[in-house]
Order: C-alpha cells, then structure tokens, then sequence
C-alpha cells in the first residue's frame, strides 16, 4: 500500500489556509459548544487540529487521535494534563474511550471515502453517552457542480479557496475523488500562466504535488447527503452554524446528538 495522503502533506501542511482550514469563526462555535456541557467534560478530538486543541482546559479534557506519525510529529501542540495525543485509527475509538460527553474534528468527513463515513459515525455513535455532542466541521459540495470556467471567473489569490472549489467539481458520481485524480485535472487546468496570474505561491503549489500518484481518496458530500448520513446512523442535527469567509456557506459546522 501507498503512503497515507497525510504523511505526505504532513510537511506541507502549513500551508492550508481557510477554507480547508477552519476559521477564528468556527472556532467560536466549538468553543461555544463546549462551555455548554456539564462539567467536567470529556471527549475525543478526530485529528490533531491545533485551535481545536486549544479548547482543551481544566474542565475540558481531550484525547486527539490520528493515525499518521508524521501528522502529529509536525502538528501536535504537546500533551499537558488537559490533553493527550493518541496514534490510533478513528475506527478503532471504542478501544479509547467510551461514555464521552463530545466528539470534536474539522474536516474529518472528508479525508475518508463513503464506506469509511458510515463505519466512523457509527463508532462516534458508540462512543458517545446519550445527550454528548459530536461537533463537526464539513466541507459540503454545492448542490449544483461548477464549471471549470465559472470556477475561474471567480478565483483570487486564496489558493484553498479555489482547490476546494476544484476539488468539489470533479468528485466523481460517488461524491468521491483520489488524491491523483485531483493533481491530474489541477495539471490538465492550470497553466504557469494562471499559477502567476493569481500569485499562487510555490508553497501552494506544493500542496497539490503532495497528491500525485496518492491514491486516497477524499469525499464531499452535498448537505442533504451528510443529513441523510447522521439519519441512516440515528445521529441527528440539532442546529448548523456558518462563519463569515469565503466559501464558509459550503463549510458548516454541525451540533449533532444521538436520536
Ligand atoms: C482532521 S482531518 C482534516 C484537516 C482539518 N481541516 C484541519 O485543518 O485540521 C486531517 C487528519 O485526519 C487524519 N486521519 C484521516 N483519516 C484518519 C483515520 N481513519 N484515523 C485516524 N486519523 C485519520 C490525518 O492523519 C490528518 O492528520
């Protein structure tokens, strides 16, 4: 097997910005959320996201899971006695904890295929008591696809802006793309020209080379879609929160509970 797509980005990683990355704005949310819980409260971040680490304090214990050496080697903030890092695949988050009051991650829909999002709700299912809250962040593709040419008609010097926009558009039928069929159509699309047209950096451009020959494959669902997700899973959306930045309408954070 290849190398996980984030073992090649880990390097790179720093170089994401909104709205792959998520905004002071949904950070907000989180942190809303959060202070809402009995206290104390305990749950499991999906990811190493260092502003969702940040929440963690005296009231709010965390243990963050990824499965990537590299991701956390780069990204990881440091264990203190609020938070904790474990190497571990989400599917395997009942060995972790259990009876939780959250779930917490930015993204984390995404960077798994469709098989892999019905195995990882049920495990946040599992892993939840009955009134905790998973709290996610999702990149969703617009109802109606773009066009290559309205996708540039409409692009600035906000790289992330436009892979993301890219990266909705060719997902294929299945509402899924592999990490070299984006590097393949971003090559077929984008010319020298364009990369200096919109002063696209070389630290941009090394995001997309981290995707050649990765076969991981990524997912973004439509908002009904990830609904119908959480419904088939007896999860259900208690409220959606939008920030205020460029392209935040396609990357809501949901409140979730168990139905
Ligand atoms: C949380 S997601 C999305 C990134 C997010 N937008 C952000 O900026 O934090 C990225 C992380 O998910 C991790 N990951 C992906 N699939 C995983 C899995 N099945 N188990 C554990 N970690 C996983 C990757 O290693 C990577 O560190």
């Amino acid at each position: 097997m290849g190398k996980h797509l984030h073992t090649t980005l880990a390097d790179r990683f720093k170089y994401f910005t909104s709205p792959i990355r998520p905004r002071p704005d949904d950070i907000e949310i989180v942190r809303q959320q959060l202070s809402l819980l009995n206290k104390p409260a305990r749950g499991i971040l999906l990811g190493v996201t260092k502003e969702l680490v940040e929440l963690a304090n005296d009231e709010i214990k965390m243990i963050a899971v990824d499965r990537s050496k590299d991701m956390i080697e780069h990204h990881w903030i440091g264990n203190n006695s609020n938070r904790i890092v474990k190497l571990a695949d989400w599917l395997e988050l009942e060995s972790i904890a259990t009876n939780i009051n959250f779930v917490i991650g930015d993204g984390i829909f995404n960077v798994i295929d469709r098989k892999c999002q019905h195995q990882l709700m049920d495990c946040i299912r599992n892993v939840l008591a009955d009134d905790g809250l998973l709290i996610v962040r999702v990149q969703c593709n617009p109802v109606v696809r773009e066009t290559i040419k309205e996708i540039f008609e409409n692009t600035t010097n906000n790289f992330c802006a436009f892979l993301s926009r890219l990266v909705n558009s060719i997902c294929d039928s299945n509402f899924e793309v592999r990490g070299s069929e984006i590097f393949n159509k971003f090559k077929e699309y984008v010319t020298d020209i364009d990369i200096a047209r919109f002063r696209w950096t070389k630290e941009d451009i090394s995001i997309i080379e981290a995707h050649e020959n990765s076969s991981h494959v990524i997912t973004f669902l439509t908002e009904e879609m990830f609904t119908k997700l959480c419904d088939q899973h007896q999860m259900k959306i208690l409220s959606k929160f939008n920030g205020s930045y460029q392209l935040s309408e396609r990357n809501p954070t949901f409140i979730i509970r168990k139905d």
